[in-house]
């Protein structure tokens, strides 16, 4: 049966890799000509080439959304080619590391990267939906974590940064029922990417080793909830039990719960401190 979506365009940020390449190839499999996006150009290619194999339309614009300026050059970028129907922000990066560790210069990319440029885009999506295509329907799916459940020590900025995002998708979805724009929160748990190495992670507990899933699946996950309009999906029967086991204790109880699943921080995993 023909895909609901076919003939669609999607903008999905962060497509050069793990989540965001898996629901790239995910929606060209449904029909949907895509604007891949990230900064490494020969990444974005390689996955162009496969999503073209499934037969859709595709352009790459490579954009850095850690930096001001990077949001508003993608969405130029990607409207000059075309409308966007649907719009996946799930460009992302975090750290484990005690916050004292880490320069200012990495926060303030990954605020910028995590929320800055996704509220940017968001609003930059809405207005044009809500002046351009009144009456098309259109999904905007924002990437959020488990990690928006509680307060996670040694990932302090990066977890807050994915409570906003959760907080903010969550509050949208409700302001934008009974328009044709639907909103998509998704909060994967631990998925198999180059997120941990990048992040100095790993030295994770059994119970994170065990609900550890592929990005396939996470992006199996979301494209099928963005598809039924969800407000909210937590991908993984095990992610889902963690999220509402939260609820059952203390915020503190909670945060102690995160550090015992996540281990220790790999110490040789990222740069020293330039600057105390
Ligand atoms: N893996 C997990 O366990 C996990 C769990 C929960 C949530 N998430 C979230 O899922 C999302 C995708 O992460 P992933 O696991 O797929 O990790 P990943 O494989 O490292 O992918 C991250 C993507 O973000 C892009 N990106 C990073 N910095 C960027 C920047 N400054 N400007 C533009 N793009 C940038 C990267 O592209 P370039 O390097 O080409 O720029 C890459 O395509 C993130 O939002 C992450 O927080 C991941």
């Amino acid at each position: 049966m023909e895909s609901e979506l076919k003939g669609k365009r999607a903008l999905v940020t962060g497509a050069s890799s793990g989540i965001g390449a898996a629901i790239a190839r995910e929606l060209a499999a449904l029909g949907v000509d895509l604007v891949v996006s990230g900064r490494r150009r020969d990444a974005l290619d390689a996955v162009a080439a496969e999503c073209t194999a499934r037969g859709v339309r595709v352009d790459v614009v490579v954009a850095d959304l850690g930096r001001p300026g990077g949001a508003a050059a993608l969405w130029s970028g990607a409207r000059a080619t075309g409308p966007v129907d649907i719009l996946i922000n799930n460009a992302g990066f975090g750290y484990f590391r005690p916050f004292r560790a880490v320069d200012w210069e990495r926060d303030a990319e990954l605020v910028q990267l995590n929320i800055t440029s996704l509220v940017e885009l968001s609003r930059r999506f809405v207005d044009d939906r809500t002046t351009g295509f009144a009456h098309d329907r259109a999904h905007l799916v924002n990437i959020a974590s488990i990690g928006a459940y509680q307060a996670v020590p040694h990932m302090a900025v990066y977890a807050a940064s994915k409570a906003f995002v959760r907080n903010f998708t969550e509050a949208l979805h409700d302001e934008l029922r009974g328009t044709p724009i639907r909103v998509t929160c998704v909060c994967p748990g631990g998925t198999r990417t180059g997120f941990h190495e990048m992040a100095g992670a790993g030295n994770y507990s059994w119970l994170a080793n065990a609900s550890m899933m592929s990005a396939e699946a996470v992006a199996r996950s979301a494209v099928h909830a963005m598809r039924r309009g969800k407000r909210n999906v937590i991908p993984g029967v095990l992610n889902k039990l963690a999220c509402w086991s939260v609820r059952l204790v203390s915020r503190r109880i909670a945060a102690w719960m995160s550090g015992r699943v996540l281990g220790k921080p790999r110490a040789d995993a990222l740069p020293a401190r330039t600057a105390a």
